[in-house]
């Protein structure tokens, strides 16, 4: 998942609910019960959904896969993979070219020696080179087929850090509880889980319904030579809204909101993005005759203003943020009762909506992120020499734009608010190719960084939507197989992501894309993204098994 922060974040959060609530106000007998019939409606769950005509399958493939020998399958072909450093780069050349994609033809080889069946009974093809695409065959070809979507790529590791690494992170050590090394949470796991539940053809399954399997191979960086390429090429094979359903990795499963109710939040919706790049144009010359402001000293300025004006927070009974409290407030432990009281009357009493924003944004002060678009300024460069007037200065800032917004919104909200910053050091303003003032000290331009503006998604339905129903059964049934009568509840609750998957390519196949990787959040040793990157081999497991639910749900619904 590019930018994991967001499950690094849902974790943050559930720390702060978690202090902010101290000890609970109320004895949690009490704060338990859900207030049925209001969750009933506005956050619903689902029985357990459990293969039926698949259902010998199923019971053999869990047998299968409660083995030692199966756990030790598993850790061999997660060290396999994990040991290929195949790492994206921002600046990666076109395939074909840049000599750094080789990796990926070792990783392909490894695959193929992994997973022979995988290789003779689907269609591979490889989609750019390097992306990989495997087609099921289904005997129905009435019902549209099921995408399931994961990523080879990793994230470069920082050499800087290797000596913190506790062991080596292309080594896939395994110590008998954790598999070592980058990629082996984000997003081997995936790659591994698919290929292998796809031979279960091997038990006599031929699907009804076609499935595709598509790995990327830059979705760390920009998706473009993966996803794009992807997107292109299954939108030509299988048509527009092609596809039942896609699945691709998203956050992990835990107790959110303390106690020992565990969530599931497959994301629905996903933030755009923005990079912003302001450029102020100056005549130079010598420092000993500096005008009263520089370049840097009006940059200076411009981002002062920008962060001046932090965008606004909207708690909006559309938007998922709305959806997420509503599944918190009917099921989480520790959530405080002005919450769910709130919550509650929010539904049709705008001032409650409004008390409930500024309740939200106290209890959980981070989730601003989730109710606005945030501006970050990351970058900044300018200046050259100390006795030189700076020419050119530079500034980059990273946008993610709220479900509410657009592009064009925050691109109109800029130049109205940089505007009097122009005309005050006599500059004429061009936002994004129009000039909005004209001035004779120079120039300050606005324009989209490196040309990667995406807009919000568009919104996965939930409630009863079929597809939807489907997951959240699945994922009910996989967790009351793991924990059996008497287990924990389980609450499946639809999530806004501040970052993006490769789905953002994938708009145009299905309305009905989930991003959730069916893996406990304790089974990450360290998160993604950063030093000592391990995972429990038991959670792949759990994740093949989940798949297999999946596959075998989907393909005896007539969705
Ligand atoms: C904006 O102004 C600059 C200089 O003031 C001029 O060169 C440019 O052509 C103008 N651009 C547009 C789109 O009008
Ligand atoms: C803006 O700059 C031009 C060119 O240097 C100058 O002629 C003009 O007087 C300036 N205007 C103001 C308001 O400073
Ligand atoms: C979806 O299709 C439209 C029209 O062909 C295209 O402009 C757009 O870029 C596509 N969206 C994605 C995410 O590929
Ligand atoms: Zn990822």
């Amino acid at each position: 998942m590019r930018n994991w922060a967001k499950c690094a974040l849902a974790v943050y959060l559930s720390v702060q609910a978690r202090k902010a609530t101290g000890t609970p106000q109320f004895p949690i007998g009490l704060s338990l019960a859900p207030v049925p019939e209001f969750a009933e409606n506005y956050c619903p769950q689902f029985a357990p959904l459990y293969p039926k005509t698949h259902h010998d399958i199923d019971e053999v493939l869990e047998d299968v896969y409660g083995t030692e020998d199966f756990l030790l399958e598993v850790v061999n072909a997660m060290q396999a993979v994990v040991r290929i450093p195949t790492e994206s780069y921002d600046d990666f050349g076109p395939v074909g070219e840049d000599p750094r994609w080789q990796s990926f033809v070792t990783f392909h080889a490894e695959l193929e020696r992994l997973f022979p069946l995988v290789h003779r009974k689907l269609r591979a093809t490889k989609v750019n080179k390097h992306a990989p695409v495997f087609h099921w065959q289904g005997t129905d070809d009435t019902l549209l087929p099921v995408l399931l979507t994961g990523h080879i790529d990793v994230v470069p590791v920082e050499p800087a850090t290797l000596d913190l690494w506790e062991h080596p992170p292309y080594s896939g050590y395994y110590d008998g509880t954790w598999l070592w090394g980058r990629g082996s949470c984000d997003d081997k796991p995936d790659v591994v889980s698919l290929l292998r539940v796809s031979t279960i053809s091997l038990q006599g399954f031929t699907p009804r319904r076609s499935f595709v399997f598509a790995f990327g191979i830059d979705e760390e960086s920009a998706g473009y030579a993966g996803a794009y390429h992807i997107s292109q090429y299954l939108e030509e094979t299988y048509g527009r809204n092609g596809f039942a359903a896609i699945l691709d990795e998203g956050l992990t499963y835990g107790t959110r909101y303390g106690g020992d109710v565990i969530f599931a939040t497959p994301c629905t919706a996903e933030k755009g993005y923005f990079d912003l790049r302001i450029e102020i144009s100056t005549l130079g010359g010598h420092s000993s005759v500096p005008p009263r402001h520089t370049a840097i000293g009006m940059l200076a300025s411009v981002i002062t203003l920008l962060e001046a004006h932090p965008h606004e927070t909207v708690l909006s009974r559309e938007g998922t943020a709305f959806q997420e409290l509503q599944c918190a407030a009917s099921y989480g432990p520790e959530v405080p009762d002005v919450i769910r009281r709130l919550v509650k009357a929010a539904v049709d009493d705008d001032k409650a909506l409004e008390q409930l924003q500024t309740a939200f944004l106290e209890w959980q002060p981070a989730a601003a992120a989730e109710i606005s678009t945030t501006q970050a300024v990351d970058i900044v460069f300018g200046g050259v020499k100390v006795n030189a007037l700076p020419e050119k200065v530079t500034a980059i800032v990273n946008h993610r734009i709220a479900e509410h917004s657009s592009v064009r919104e925050l691109q109109e909200r800029t130049a109205k608010i940089l505007k009097p910053v122009a005309e005050r050091y006599n500059l004429t303003l061009d936002a994004f190719g129009k000039n909005m003032t004209t001035g004779g000290s120079g120039r300050l331009a606005l324009s989209d960084a490196f040309g990667t503006a995406l807009e919000p998604s568009p919104v996965t339905p939930t409630g009863h939507s079929p597809p939807y129903v489907l997951l959240a059964g699945t994922i009910v049934e996989a967790m009351r197989k793991k924990f059996g009568a008497g287990g924990p509840k389980v609450v499946v609750q639809p999530t806004l992501a501040l970052g993006n998957t490769d789905t953002k390519r994938y708009w145009n196949l299905t309305r009905h894309i989930f991003r959730y990787s069916h893996i406990s959040a304790d089974a990450l040793y360290n998160g993604a993204h950063t030093i000592n990157e391990a995972i429990k081999p038991t959670a792949v497991v759990e994740k093949i098994g989940f798949h297999t639910k999946f596959i075998l749900n989907w393909d005896e619904a007539d969705i």
